[in-house]
């Protein structure tokens, strides 16, 4: 392949390899694709390439590469960092998986399935539990995030406390190189221990390494019983002591355990349609306890009354409804699901996705609430999230009155001050949304020196012309 591709004629070989309907460069056609949906980054491209199979995602990597071209890999488009849109430069082409959408196989003995990268996350559950098996990531963007993105970017979400982030989810990999070399790593062994995990490279890495085509995911049974509380705690550290009884008496029975800030359930009350406070007084600190259990006739319901009875009695648990039917236990859950929503309806606020060890958890929440408060008064503090794995979502509201742009534009100093406190108490500014191009100007202070330097390094070796999702992750 010649090294001078013009853009031209890249964009004339692309459309006989995928036809017309593969390459689109149309303004209205490729608008979608090159915001991010949280509207921080606005981005430029030559086309959006739509190939149909992993022979397809490999032609168009050998093209790009040999006219230099950089390719943005993109999903579901549901990046929080804006991950998964192009920068300003123009020069790039966004490669969407959209249309590598097939469930390949799915193996109820094994306990997996092969899906493509563009298969959605809510159809991959949906295909698990029509096998009668379950596939257990689960998060807010799941009707739109798509597989292939939930592995370049180790999303968590709601039940990383039960089944870990995507990466344990992930046994083999599909990948297109920078060279378009295909890497098919499509084994489901639960043991591999034959040098280096390279699949594990990818995992995370938001395409800036390569492009996931299909993975191999695991299964587990389906819970067959399920319950829902919602509680009122007194503060943040009865909420963690709450979450250490359930672990004490049934650790695998913890679906999920969620914290939100009476704040951010007042957000919710005002803005979501349907959604009331579940209790019959507001308090200041509540959460969410999902129960599961493979066992048709387990009883959450005796397991949920005995630890509420001990938690009400050491004054930790103020006041508690539990679910009952599944309309009642998914009402409780859109009143956490729809957090980031109702904070958007609310006004201009930043996100701050950081994690600590869970024994600091309650000294995060006040610490960052208190110095981002100090910083700019009348800002207020929307902690909600993922408390028993560590990952809170410390974000702040704008002051009521003040500008939104006005409140924007300090979003630096409100980052540097909850991360300051974050990494006082050794955790990480990014949990699960990733570097993308928000916190890239973070990873020197962070991650800088052998470990900064060994990720240059892997990126220089696998991709020696940066073409792949340049401006992303590294700084
Ligand atoms: C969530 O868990 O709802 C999102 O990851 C958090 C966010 O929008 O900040
Ligand atoms: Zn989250």
């Amino acid at each position: 392949m010649p090294d001078t591709l013009t853009p031209d004629g890249l964009l004339a070989e692309l459309a006989t390899l995928l036809g017309p309907a593969g390459v689109l460069t149309a303004a209205e056609d490729i608008a979608p694709a090159l915001a991010d949906w949280r509207g921080l980054y606005q981005g430029k491209a030559m086309a959006v390439l739509r190939p149909a199979n992993t022979q397809e995602v490999s032609a168009c990597v050998t093209l790009c590469a040999a006219a230099g071209i950089p390719i943005v890999p993109q999903g579901g488009n549901t990046s929080m960092v804006g991950g998964a849109t192009p920068t300003e430069d123009g020069n790039a082409v966004v490669l969407s998986l959209a249309r590598m959408n097939r469930i390949r196989a799915i193996d109820p003995v094994d306990m997996t399935m092969t899906a493509e990268a563009g298969v959605i996350v809510k159809a991959a559950q949906d295909a698990a539990a029509d096998a009668n098996c379950l596939f257990p990531l689960s998060f807010g963007g799941e009707g739109t995030a798509t597989i292939g993105g939930v592995l370049s970017t180790n999303a968590g979400g709601n039940t990383t406390v039960r089944y870990g982030n995507a990466r344990e989810l992930m046994l083999g990999l599909e990948v297109v190189l920078p060279d378009g070399k295909v890497w098919n790593g499509l084994r489901r062994l639960r043991k591999d221990n034959t040098g280096y995990a390279l699949r594990h490279l990818f995992v995370g890495a938001e395409g800036t390494l390569g492009i996931v085509t299909a993975a191999t995911l695991r299964l587990f049974a389906p819970p067959r019983a399920n319950e829902v509380l919602f509680c009122s705690v007194r503060d943040e550290d009865a909420a963690l002591a709450v979450f250490r009884r359930f672990r004490a008496v049934d650790e695998t029975a913890i679906r999920a355990f969620e914290y939100m800030s009476g704040l951010g359930v007042d957000f919710a009350a005002k803005h979501i349609p349907g959604v009331t406070w579940p209790l019959a007084e507001r308090a200041d600190h509540t959460i969410l306890v999902d129960l599961a259990s493979t066992r048709a006739d387990a009883d959450l319901q005796s397991l949920a009354e005995q630890v509420l009875g001990d938690a009400m009695e050491a004054g930790e648990v103020i006041d508690a409804v539990v679910g009952g039917s599944e309309a009642r236990r998914q009402a409780l859950w859109r009143i956490r699901e729809e957090h980031p929503e109702a904070q958007r309806k609310e006004g201009a606020s930043v996100k701050n996705d950081v994690s600590v060890p869970v024994s600091k958890v309650p000294e995060l929440i006040r610490r960052a609430s208190a110095a981002c408060v100090a910083l700019i008064p009348g800002t207020r503090p929307v902690p909600f999230g993922h408390m028993g794995d560590g990952n809170i979502h410390m974000n702040l509201e704008q002051p009521e009155g003040m500008d939104g742009d006005a409140f924007l534009a300090r979003s630096h100093d409100i980052m540097d001050t909850v991360n300051e406190v974050v990494r006082e108490l050794d955790g990480s500014f990014s949990a699960e949304h990733g570097i993308g191009r928000l916190k890239t100007d973070m990873m020197e202070a962070w991650r800088g020196g052998a470990e900064l330097d060994a990720m240059q390094r892997i990126k220089a070796a696998l991709d020696p012309r940066g073409i792949m999702n340049p401006g992303k992750v590294l700084p």
